[in-house]
């Protein structure tokens, strides 16, 4: 058997994972997909020149399944699976909230299950995907999961009782920057800039400060006095956030976010 990794039910984030994995030199006859749709599959075979078979014909053939459908579906997708899927096949999922044992649950005993949530800067190669393995996944299967997941930006490894709090920083990450940056711009008009200025102006602002913070090495609060001289315009501005408790409020909103994570993995 070749080694081929099949990504089932390809839609966003799987097709941005199968991009990534084909720019990051997987071969094309390597790779499988799987979609519920035949014009889905049809499209996939042409922009990626991959093989679309069924979910079954998946689970027979590839060694690595990636399962990339909607938490509501996977269930059923796994009950297609079930029958077909030996045991030495690794099973990667790409669902947010859903835990291991939901999977070996299902699956032959003794499956590899591995988990990922991903975020959607994948779809720009920007995405932190965190990583956690199941009760029979070993260093190779999460070295494998690394790999794969590489070709759309870093990976991270966390105990899966870490993937709640996970999902709250990257999962939901980049939902509150967009938040900001449109808080921001209202704040630009109101000082009287045209919206495509204030929005160029404000996203700007963020790529460079987010590459400082990449690049740099510096610590935010270090890099955050580099613009704040005695008496300045920023002072002023972060007095005002400070007295609207913003610190606070980004604290108990991710805190939300992981409780809410934990009641989707309990199923609730
Ligand atoms: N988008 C995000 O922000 C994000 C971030 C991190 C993680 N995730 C996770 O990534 C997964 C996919 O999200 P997405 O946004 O890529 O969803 P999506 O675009 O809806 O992709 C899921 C695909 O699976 C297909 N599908 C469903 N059941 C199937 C089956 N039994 N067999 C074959 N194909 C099947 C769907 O087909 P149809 O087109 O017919 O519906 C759809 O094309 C989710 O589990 C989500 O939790 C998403």
């Amino acid at each position: 058997m070749a080694h081929k990794v099949a990504v089932l039910g390809t839609g966003k984030i799987g097709e941005a994972l199968l991009s990534g994995m084909i720019r990051g030199g997987w071969a094309p006859a390597d790779l499988l997909v799987t979609a519920r749709r035949p014009e889905r599959a049809e499209e996939l075979r042409t922009r990626h020149g991959v093989a679309a078979v069924s979910n079954a014909e998946a689970a027979k053939t590839a060694d690595t399944l990636i399962l990339t459908v909607k938490p509501q579906d996977m269930d059923s997708l796994l009950r297609e699976l079930a029958a077909h899927l030996p045991a030495d096949r690794l099973v990667i999922s790409g669902a947010a909230g859903i835990p291991t044992a939901f999977f070996e649950d299902r699956l032959a005993a003794g499956t590899p299950v591995v988990r990922v949530m991903t975020n959607t800067p994948a779809l720009v190669d920007e995405a932190m995907s965190v990583i956690s393995a199941g009760s029979h996944a070993t260093e190779a299967h999460l070295a494998h999961a690394e790999e794969i997941f590489n070709g759309v930006g870093k990976t991270l490894r966390v105990p899966e009782s870490q993937q709640d709090a996970a999902t709250a920083l990257s999962g939901s990450g980049p939902a509150y920057f967009y938040f900001l940056v449109e808080a921001m711009t209202d704040a630009g008009i109101l000082l009287g800039l045209p919206r495509d200025k204030a929005h160029d102006l404000i996203v700007q602002a963020a790529i460079g400060a987010a590459v400082m913070l990449r690049d740099s090495g510096e610590h935010p609060v270090k890099l955050r006095e580099n613009v704040t001289s005695p008496a300045g315009t920023t002072i002023n501005a972060i007095r005002e956030l400070e007295k609207h408790g913003v610190r606070a409020a980004l604290i108990a909103a991710l805190e939300a976010a992981r409780d809410r994570s934990r009641e989707l993995a309990s199923g609730t």
